[in-house]
């Protein structure tokens, strides 16, 4: 594993941290996680070097904690930092603040959190924040020793970025970042504007949810025909870990197999390993994706569950496999598989998903254009 510093703090974090996002599970069902798979999963991360370990409240219905708790039994809480989320939106009062700490502590099973973060900040989110004065409580939880430091994840444009970065000394931040996000919300932008400050970046979605796992066929050729063979998850990956400024990357590693792979490909990364020759592949890898019909959903199922039982992120992957692959009477099979429930023209169009999804996506609008694709 190779190491990195992490902001201003004397900690060298591994270069790959797990994210317990999108754990397996033992049904369709994402709440059912697969303990088992789960804790071995975690445990060879963390004998292989892994000392960050990143959840949330919300994660895989709120079992994500639990599991996490589980998994620091037996000598492993010392061997890594815990980081886990305050569910802003659920947040209306200070009481609320010190109740969700106090579950999350008692759900991982620890005396101490070492990393908490404000979730998925936004411009309304961090009004709301500061019209708690949510800092001066969090400043209160480091001195009751609940807690060690204070950070955000963040959802937004880049102008809430920097007017939430400034507002405060964060010791970290957490944003979405990879080869397609260079000018998406926070982006490179953030990236450098955060760590100039000294303030440790998190980067999360490495992957944007998987999609950069399985590229589409125009995007796989030009991985084939570069000169240096790689996977295109070792190119994703390798290119973060290329930038100095990036502390740990969060992967939501959904078997052994992947976080086998990816602890190795950490383990050969480094800042400035890339040639320029490299770098101008995943230019045009971008540019590749960018030409490309796409919903930009990171299947991180904040949206769900529907009310009415519309699989959303299910519906926006097989739209995605269907246009960007090619694949379209594969893709259309696969949705007509799906019970008439979880399909998208069950939306009723309520929008409660809207306010919770991170890439602010006009939900209810696209289940009714992947609705129209797929049966009409
Ligand atoms: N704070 C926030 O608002 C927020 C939002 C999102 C994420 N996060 C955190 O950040 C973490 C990382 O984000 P992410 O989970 O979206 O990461 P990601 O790396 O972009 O996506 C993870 C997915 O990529 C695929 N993958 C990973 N390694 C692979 C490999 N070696 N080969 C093939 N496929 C591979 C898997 O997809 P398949 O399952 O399809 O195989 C996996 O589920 C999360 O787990 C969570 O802890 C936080």
């Amino acid at each position: 594993m190779q190491y990195r510093p992490f902001g201003k703090l004397d900690f060298q974090v591994s270069a790959l941290g797990f994210g317990a996002m999108r754990l397996p599970s033992k049904s369709a069902d994402y709440t059912d996680i697969d303990e088992a798979q789960a804790l071995e999963m975690i445990h060879y991360a963390i004998d292989h070097g892994v000392n960050y370990l990143d959840t949330a409240y919300g994660y895989h219905g709120g079992k994500s904690e639990i599991l996490v708790g589980k998994a620091l039994k037996g000598g492993y809480r010392q061997k890594v930092k815990v980081a886990t989320k305050l569910p802003v939106w659920l947040v209306d009062t200070v009481q609320d603040m010190d109740r969700y700490l106090d579950e999350q502590l008692r759900k991982l099973d620890t005396e101490h959190i070492d990393f908490y973060l404000f979730h998925d900040l936004n411009k309304d989110r961090w009004a709301k924040l500061e019209r708690l004065e949510a800092l001066n409580w969090a400043e209160k939880a480091i001195q009751k020793g609940k807690i060690g430091h204070i950070g955000f994840s963040f959802h937004d444009d880049r102008e809430t970025f920097k007017k939430i970065i400034d507002a405060y000394p964060w010791t970290f931040c957490q944003i979405q970042y990879n080869y397609l996000d260079i000018d998406h919300q926070a982006g490179q932008f953030g990236l450098q504007y955060a760590a100039q400050k000294g303030i440790a970046v998190v980067i999360m979605e490495p992957l944007r949810g998987g999609r950069l796992a399985n590229p589409p066929e125009e995007v796989q050729k030009i991985f084939d025909e570069a000169p240096v063979k790689r996977s295109p998850v070792a190119w994703a990956l390798l290119w973060l870990w290329n930038q100095k400024e990036v502390a740990v990357v969060l992967s939501g590693m959904s078997n052994l197999q992947q976080v086998k792979e990816n602890i190795e490909i950490a383990s050969s990364s480094g800042v400035g390993l890339l040639s320029p020759e490299e770098l101008k592949i995943i230019e045009r890898a971008r540019e590749a994706f960018e030409r490309l019909p796409s919903i930009n959903c990171n299947a991180c199922k904040y949206c769900l569950p529907c009310p009415n039982g519309v699989n959303i992120s299910r519906n926006f992957e097989l739209y995605n496999d269907a246009f960007q692959k090619i694949a379209f009477e594969d893709a259309r099979r696969k949705y007509l598989a799906l019970p008439e429930e979880e399909r998208a023209s069950s939306c009723l169009g309520c929008g409660d998903c809207e306010d919770l999804c991170p890439q602010e996506l006009p939900i209810p609008e696209l289940l009714e254009k992947v609705a129209r694709a797929f049966e009409e």
